[in-house]
């Protein structure tokens, strides 16, 4: 009987652990006797053909490695309906009949439009935002906040030198989840996120306030990217209260580095179940994590559950940031 062949691609913003993953997709279908592609620059690279056979070797020494190996790209081509055809209609010429895709929810939707076109496909969730409804993990989330944490712990030694009011914008998209974990990890004295609706006299003044009453001189406030604005809110706490405020958007930085053991390890497991689905002959799963385990939903059903925040995190962070 033919080898079966498959593909990993990385697709979307890349995320600590990508690597990692891809390794586990490798090595875990070579040992199930299946020939394994890697796939440049996401779906661009099935569109272009740029894809290469991978052996054990072609993914040693990455697992420690920060970005992805096989690069990633946003494509507009794979948007079209033409463009799933021509990504298709390559993997078949190199019989390649199943495909891991590394990303976020746009590239799972991309996952679910190649499976409609003939190509069995398996999404795993590789994003630092944490912003996927389905799984209560994603590839890359514990190195951003444990990059972002490192970073803030810095800028508190210049706001405390100085008595100031350091207001730190961290990454997420539209979805909170860095600046809750990361607020809670710094002790900010206020945490603004996308999912909580905020006022900024009751959720940022008043709070420093309540803290400059207790003794305390400065104080770090951390913004999500969803809600923006820290320049604009530095200044409106200088002029409210008196006291010196700086603005610093974290950025890119929280992109990259080694990942994390948590992150190395998600991703094996992750990468090591997508292969297990592909060699069942499924398509059209994503792989997720429930309650500390691996499992996987179909794609429609996992890109249409609502995500939900962590409400009671935020209540018990504001509780004790005081
Ligand atoms: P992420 O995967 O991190 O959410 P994007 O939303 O940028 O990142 O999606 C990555 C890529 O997935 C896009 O550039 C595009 O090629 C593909 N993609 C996104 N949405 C769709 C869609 N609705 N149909 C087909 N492909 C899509
Ligand atoms: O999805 C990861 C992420 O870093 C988001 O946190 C951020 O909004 C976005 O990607 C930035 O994208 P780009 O790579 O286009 O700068």
């Amino acid at each position: 009987m033919a080898k079966k062949k498959i593909a990993v691609l990385t697709s979307g913003g890349d995320a600590p652990g990508m690597n990692a993953a891809v390794r586990a997709v490798v090595r875990s279908g070579i040992a199930k006797g299946m020939d394994v592609y890697g796939v440049y620059r996401g779906y661009n690279g099935l569109l272009n053909g740029d894809v290469e056979q991978m052996n054990l070797r072609s993914v040693s020494d990455i697992i420690g490695n920060g970005g992805t190996m096989l690069y990633t790209a946003r494509s507009e081509e794979f948007k079209t309906l033409e463009g799933q055809k021509k990504a298709a209609a390559h993997c078949k010429e190199l019989g390649i009949s199943g495909v891991v895709v590394i990303g976020g929810d746009g590239s799972f939707a991309g996952a679910r439009a190649l499976t409609n076109a003939g190509v069995n496909c398996i999404g795993v969730p590789g994003t630092i935002d944490n912003d996927i409804a389905c799984t209560e993990y994603t590839i890359g989330f514990d190195t951003a906040m444990n990059t972002a944490i490192g970073m803030i712990d810095k800028i508190r030694d210049t706001a405390q030198s100085h008595d100031r009011c350091s207001i730190v914008e961290v990454m997420g998209r539209r979805c909170g989840d860095i600046a809750l974990q990361v607020g809670i990890a710094c002790g900010a004295t206020a945490i603004l996120v996308p999912e909580i609706e905020y006022d900024v006299e009751k959720d940022v003044i008043s709070r420093i306030v309540e803290t400059q009453k207790t003794g305390k001189k400065h104080f770090i406030i951390v913004v999500a990217e969803g809600v923006g604005g820290v320049s604009d809110l530095a200044k409106y706490v200088e002029k409210r209260l008196g006291i010196e405020a700086r603005a610093t958007i974290l950025g890119h930085v929280q992109r990259g580095g080694s990942p994390t053991l948590r992150d190395r390890v998600v991703a094996s497991l992750m990468g090591h179940k997508a292969v297990d689905l592909l060699a069942e002959g499924k398509g059209n799963r994503v792989v997720a994590m429930n309650n500390g385990k691996i499992v996987d939903y179909d794609i429609t059903e996992a890109l249409d559950m609502p995500r939900i925040f962590d409400k009671n995190l935020y209540d018990i962070a504001r509780t004790i940031s005081i």
